[in-house]
This record gives C-alpha cells, structure tokens and sequence, in this order.
C-alpha cells in the first residue's frame, strides 16, 4: 500500500495537539506489534474509555465438517435461506483453519470490529459507503472492500446488497510479483494505484452518548461500549486503512495460448490466494483451445464463485453458483465445452476464485445447497 492522510496531521509525531482548547489524542493502529504497517490517528475523545465489555455474547454457529469426504461440490448460493442475524449471515459456507468464506444478503447495520481476521467483501450487489475511524469509502457492486483486522466499520448501504466475506488469519495483500522493490504496482501488472479507491474524507462523529461496537474474537462475538462514537477521528496518516478496487479495473493478461490461472490473480495471503475472471479476448493462435486444459492441483482446493455471465469451461452453472474442486481430484471443462470454445474471441465470464493451500471444510449450510451428484457432470453421455 501506500502513504495517505486525511484531516488535520501535525507536522510530527507524538506532540500537542489540540482542537480548540481540547487535547487531542493519538492512536496507533499497526500490525505485527509496531513493526508492521500502521497509521497514526487523531481522535476527539480517549479511544479506549470503555463503559462496559461483555467478553461472549453469541458463539460462531458450528459448522461441523460435512464434506470430510473427498468430493467435487457445487452449490447454489441463490438457495439460501435469507439471513436475518449478523452470526448467521457470517457463518461459513467453507472454512478450514486460516481463512472462512461466507455468502449472504444480509448486512450488520451497527459498528462492528473483527479482532482475529482481516475481512475481503466482494460486493457483487449493492451500493452505498464504508464508514469508519479512516473515513468515508464509496462501495459500488463488483468492488472488493479490503478491511484490516481491528478495524471499528460500519456499512452505509441503503440498496439490497449480495456478498462473498472472506476472513483470513493472515493479511490480505498484492501480489509480490506486481510490485517492484519500492511496492510500485510494475508496468506489466493487471492492477496499479490509481485502481485502488481509498477513504475520500474524513466525517468526523462528536458524540458522546454510549455507542456498541460488536466484535468477533475466535469462535465468539463480544460487545464493547464506549462513552462516545468511535469514528470521531479529525486526522489519520500511514499505510494502514481499508480500501477497495473493482473486479471491473482489472485488465486481463490475455496470450495467444492459454495462460494458467495465475495471471488472474487479484491478491495474496499467506494461506490462500484470490483470483478473479474477466470479460476478455481469447488464446489468439490460429488453433488455439480457449478453454482450460484438465489440471490437477495437488496442493490447493478450488472455490469459484460464478458472479455474471456465460462461464466458459462449465455446465448447469448459474449466477451464485459455487463450486468446490478439491486438490486431490483432476477438473477442468465440461463434456463438449473444450469444442464449443474453439474458434470464439471473446469471453463475458465474471468470477471470483479463491485458491486455499489447506483443504477447506463445507458447512450444513452448504451441503443443504448442494447439486446432487455434480461428480458425475463430467460423464459425457449423462
Ligand atoms: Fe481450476
């Protein structure tokens, strides 16, 4: 990331400042205890005066491990029973130990701090703002909101809204290999600066009534009160906010045979990685096969998230529909699909696909969404 501040920044740090005649005080927000990214903010009031903390207040509803058994999966996330609670709307449909995946239409409306994972929204539906300490973030459909861990935000969506929520252990970055030694995005990477949407202004809250944060820690959620509004921030600098880009400002690596998935990809983490797919040209040599060869990944379980469009290698696939190809089993096109796609030029697909290291568990929730017998949809006279 980058250098940014908004608001009123003294010109160093760790001295006086005041607003008015007030004092005003200094928070450190950084990763890796004070060796990481961080940002320095300036807050109206003591940003720790806690009225009250209620350490459990609902758990992560279990989500057991249904698919312990080796399978191909597909399920249809448009049949899910429409949330109506915030633990239920973040229950995973996959997990595994470092990072969870969960789909819902449904948004926590009040302030909310997740204290053991940095959060990836892809909005695939809704419009509307982020709001927190850092300031105000427009959101528009297809824009991947990137949430720090510990970051205090609140959505600010009036639309009807459908998101893919990933929660990671481990930060959510680049790419290395777009980055030069500086971390300037390079000439040949599919994303640069300038598609990266940060906190336009600051809209600072002064109130000091009682105001709830609502927080995730491991499998429980707590509740903390503050004697003010957190998001009374009048000043922030550093490298550490929240920030989104749009699935709509990448720019495909197209060649003239087909590229493998890496040149799809969107970020990193250190347990998983996530891509997404395109409209763009296709393979441009004469003979060219546009769709995927079968491959056989034998380190990493495959979620693909069908957000818009005709998806080239795949049958019976709708928009919402996710599939799960584990490592460990072959996958690749369709029957029929590997000749269909010879000879077309272009491609409308929008997906999102998320790569994980460690094989990822399905929930009841998803096994009551699943297509019976996806397995056999590679049979060719089925
Ligand atoms: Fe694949």
């Amino acid at each position: 990331m980058f250098y940014h501040k908004l608001g009123k920044v003294p010109r160093k740090r760790h001295v006086v400042v005041k607003n008015g005649d007030q004092l005003v005080y200094e928070k450190l927000m950084g990763q890796e205890g004070f060796s990481g990214v961080s940002s320095l903010l300036y807050k109206d009031q003591i940003p720790c005066s806690a009225v009250d903390v209620s350490p459990l207040i609902g758990r992560k509803p279990s989500t057991g491990d249904c698919n312990t058994n080796l399978n191909y999966k597909h399920y249809k996330t448009q049949q899910l029973n429409p949330d109506s609670n915030v633990f239920s709307a973040r229950s995973p449909l996959l997990e595994n130990s470092e990072v969870e995946i969960s789909v819902s239409t449904y948004l926590y409306s009040g302030i909310f701090v997740n204290s053991s994972c940095h959060e990836v929204y892809f909005i695939e539906e809704g419009e509307g703002n982020l709001l927190s300490e850092f300031g105000v973030l427009a959101v528009s459909s297809g824009d991947y909101v990137v949430i720090p861990k510990g970051l205090y935000y609140q959505w600010d969506i009036k639309t009807s809204v459908k998101y893919i929520l990933i929660q990671s252990k481990q930060a959510i970055k680049f790419p290395k290999r777009y980055l030069n030694a500086m971390g300037q995005f390079l000439e040949d990477s599919p994303i640069c600066e300038r598609d990266i949407n940060v906190p336009s202004h600051l809209d600072p809250i002064f109130d000091k009534r009682e105001h709830k944060i609502l927080g995730r820690r491991d499998d429980t959620y707590f509740e903390v009160t503050l004697d003010h509004h957190p998001f009374d921030t009048i000043g922030w600098d550093g490298y550490l906010y929240p920030y989104s880009i749009s699935i709509h400002d990448f720019e495909p690596l197209v060649g003239r045979l087909h590229m493998p998935p890496p040149i799809h990809q969107m970020f990193e983490s250190a347990n998983f990685v996530i891509c997404n797919f395109v409209p763009r040209l296709y393979d441009f040599h004469p003979e060219a096969v546009p769709a995927p060869y079968y491959h056989h990944n034998v380190d990493s379980d495959e979620v693909l998230y069908y957000v818009k469009g005709n998806f080239m290698s795949r049958s019976g696939i709708e928009q919402g529909s996710i599939t799960l190809h584990p490592a460990g089993l072959v996958h690749g096109p369709q029957p029929g699909k590997v000749l269909e796609s010879i000879g077309k030029k272009k491609t409308d697909e929008l997906a999102v696909m998320i790569d994980t290291f460690q094989p990822l568990y399905s929930s009841k929730r998803a096994e009551d969404i699943s297509v019976k017998d996806y397995h056999k949809s590679w049979l060719e006279n089925k």
